[in-house]
This record gives C-alpha cells, sequence and structure tokens, in this order.
C-alpha cells in the first residue's frame, strides 16, 4: 500500500515535470526548466513582486530594477528615494521598505543570499512563502512551496473537502507528499504555472492536464469546487437615515469626521447608523420629513439600509438662516453638481432619490 502511495506521488512530479519542460512560460527571472538554479537575487527580487501583482504586470518593474540595480549589493547601495520611486504603482510602500532592507541585510553578510529556507526566512520581510519559494527555485532545497495557484491546484487533487482557510494546514502537507527532492524548484514554478494556465480558478481544462490521472476532483466531476470556501458569515443589518436638506439649488452637505466609516469624505447629514445598530440618532433641524427612498449597501462588517429623508417635502420656508448642524462642518453644494462633490457610492445612490425626483415645476 505504501509504496504504491509513493509510486502514484513520483509519477505525479515526473508527470508534471515533463509537461513542464515543454510548456513552461519562459519569464525573465527564471532559468530554462532542468538548467542550473537562477539567480537568486533576480528570484528573490520576482517572488516579491509578484506577491503585489500579475506575472504580467511585473515584467517592467522587474526589467527596471534590474537594469538600475542588477545585483543585490548595487540595490543595498541605492538612495531609498530612488527604488520608492521605482517602486511606485507595485503598491505597498511598506513591501519596498523591507525590500531594500533585505537587499542591505543580504549586503551585510557579503553580498550571498543565504541558502536554507529557515535563514532566509530570518532575513527582513521575508515571509514563509518566499523563503520557501527562494530556497526551492534559487538553491533547489526541497522547501514546500504554497502559494495560491499551488493550493488551488493542490486542493483540487487531493480533493480536499475542508474550505479554506483551515484547508491551508491540509493542503501544505498534502504539498509535501508530492514535493521531490529533484528539481523542487521546477516542480514549484510548474504548479504556478499548471495553476495559472490550465487548473484555472473557473473553468479548469482537465483535459489538457499532465495531472488528470491523479486527481480526485477531477474524477469526481466538479473540480471548480475546490478549494472549497468558507460559509459566507451573516452580516448585521443595520438602519439608518441621511437627509436632504435644499435651498435656492443647493443642498447641505458635511465632512464626516476623520476617524470611523468613511471619514474625512464629504457626505450627507446622518443620523449615526455607522456607530449605531437602528439608527436612532436625531435629524440635523427638526421636520418635516419626507421620506423618498432607500438604499442598500454592503459594508465589509454590516449591511446598512439608508433612507433618505426630504426636508419639508419641497417647503423651505421653515429652513433657519444659520446652518443645519453647527456640530458638524459642512457646506451648501449646488445640487447641480452634485456629481463633483466625491459622495461616497452610498451618499450618492440615496441622492439620486432627492436629485431625480419630479421638480416642482414639472408637478405643476
Ligand atoms: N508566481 C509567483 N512566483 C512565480 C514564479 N516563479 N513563476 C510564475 N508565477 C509565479
Ligand atoms: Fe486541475 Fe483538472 Fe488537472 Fe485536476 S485534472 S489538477 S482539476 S486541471
Amino acid at each position: 500500500m505504501q509504496a504504491s502511495v509513493e509510486t502514484e506521488i513520483a509519477t505525479a512530479a515526473a508527470l508534471l515535470l515533463e509537461w513542464y519542460d515543454a510548456n513552461a512560460r519562459s519569464l525573465p527571472w527564471r532559468s530554462l526548466p532542468g538548467a542550473a538554479p537562477a539567480d537568486p537575487y533576480r528570484v528573490w527580487l520576482s517572488e516579491v513582486m509578484l506577491q503585489q501583482t500579475t506575472v504580467a504586470a511585473v515584467g517592467p518593474y522587474f526589467a527596471k530594477f534590474t537594469q538600475a540595480w542588477p545585483t543585490v549589493t548595487a540595490l543595498a547601495a541605492a538612495e531609498d528615494g530612488d527604488v520608492m520611486a521605482a517602486w511606485a504603482g507595485l503598491g505597498y510602500y511598506a513591501r519596498a521598505r523591507n525590500l531594500l532592507a533585505c537587499a542591505r541585510a543580504v549586503a551585510a553578510l557579503g553580498g550571498a543570499f543565504p541558502q536554507t529556507e529557515a535563514a532566509l526566512r530570518a532575513l527582513p520581510g521575508v515571509g514563509d512563502y518566499t523563503a520557501a519559494a527562494v530556497a526551492a527555485i534559487a538553491f533547489d532545497e526541497p522547501a514546500v512551496v504554497v502559494d495560491a495557484n499551488v493550493e488551488r491546484v493542490v486542493s483540487r487533487l487531493f480533493a480536499i473537502s475542508e474550505p479554506l482557510p483551515g484547508a491551508r494546514r491540509a493542503i501544505r502537507a498534502a504539498t509535501a507528499t508530492i514535493t521531490p527532492g529533484e528539481r523542487p524548484g521546477d516542480f514549484a514554478q510548474a504548479m504556478m504555472d499548471l495553476g495559472s494556465g490550465i487548473c484555472t480558478v473557473r473553468a479548469p481544462r482537465c483535459l489538457l492536464c499532465p495531472l488528470r490521472p491523479h486527481c480526485r476532483a477531477a474524477r469526481e466531476g466538479d473540480p471548480a469546487a475546490y478549494p472549497v470556501k468558507p460559509p459566507k458569515q451573516a452580516k448585521p443589518r443595520r438602519q439608518g437615515r441621511a437627509y436632504w436638506i435644499e435651498r435656492d439649488g443647493q443642498v447641505w452637505l458635511v465632512t464626516r469626521p476623520g476617524k470611523g466609516m468613511l471619514g474625512g469624505m464629504r457626505a450627507l447629514p446622518d443620523d449615526g447608523w455607522s456607530a449605531r445598530a437602528d439608527g436612532s440618532g436625531t435629524p440635523p433641524l427638526d421636520g418635516p420629513w419626507q421620506a423618498a427612498g432607500t438604499v442598500a449597501h454592503g459594508f465589509t462588517h454590516f449591511d446598512l439600509d439608508l433612507q433618505l429623508m426630504l426636508f419639508g417635502g419641497n417647503d423651505f420656508a421653515t429652513l433657519p438662516d444659520n446652518e443645519p448642524d453647527k456640530d458638524q462642518s459642512g457646506e451648501w453644494w449646488p445640487v447641480e453638481s452634485i456629481g463633483a462633490a466625491g459622495l461616497p457610492t452610498l451618499f450618492a445612490r440615496a441622492a439620486r432619490y432627492a436629485t431625480a425626483r419630479p421638480s416642482e415645476e414639472a408637478d405643476r
């Protein structure tokens, strides 16, 4: 039994590597399949960049960096500002700062990357994934490399029915069982290529897949069901009101407090739905108020029904001359250019109940 499982696993790796030999993507940071490993600096740099965005988007950044700084010692000696500027567009400047910190740590070691997964992991900004990827791809260490592509392929191969993120442990263990001692770097990159080109998220192309003979999900018939997603958390539902106060073609807008939901953004005055589940706050001035419509909006941690209230229907005569709510900074904004106010979607949608209503003139 044991022997046949091991044989099957060895066969899976062999089939995958054979496929990779014929189908590997040619990428600027890669060596050819079966060739000596690529430059660790280029492997590390590409892996850090690839955590930010797609292979296609990384290309120009990788070229720019390796031209400006061909070695890790060159990068270590760069001005911080130059590296930040070259990184711009890749997102998360913290990553760029870590990149520099790591380059300088490697330079301090004499300019050679450490070769084991554990020693790589000890470098600044190098996480579990990057350490494993660099160890496998640059140093042929049989490290277990699991990115989102590998997660998908392996959860399908083994039909791992536990939902993410709990399944990660099982996925890692299963990946370990098929990671070969020979060519682990090619194996890891073959898994990534398979995941990006064949074992895709929505419509895996199992007929073209070298692993199909080993794939339990394909045998079951619905591989796209893996990896199993966690059940959706039921979100609480909140009720709130926003207030439309219009006078002489202008509407009263407030700037939301810097801290809290939609902080610092221009908005309609509201009743504090973001703090209260029942939106039981008070309107910014005494009514008469008239309900105009309700917008349903999903936030990360709750759903909101926001009802738009119109002041006095169209009777503005009762409006005081002073500002509607002196507690909040606000301004009168021309209704006709409400689109230029930069309202968050929630309020922009609510505002439509006011701007789309038939005007007084049309009513008459
Ligand atoms: N994604 C992350 N690392 C990669 C690599 N080395 N090749 C292809 N895709 C990747
Ligand atoms: Fe993915 Fe299909 Fe290959 Fe299984 S057979 S690994 S589901 S592409």
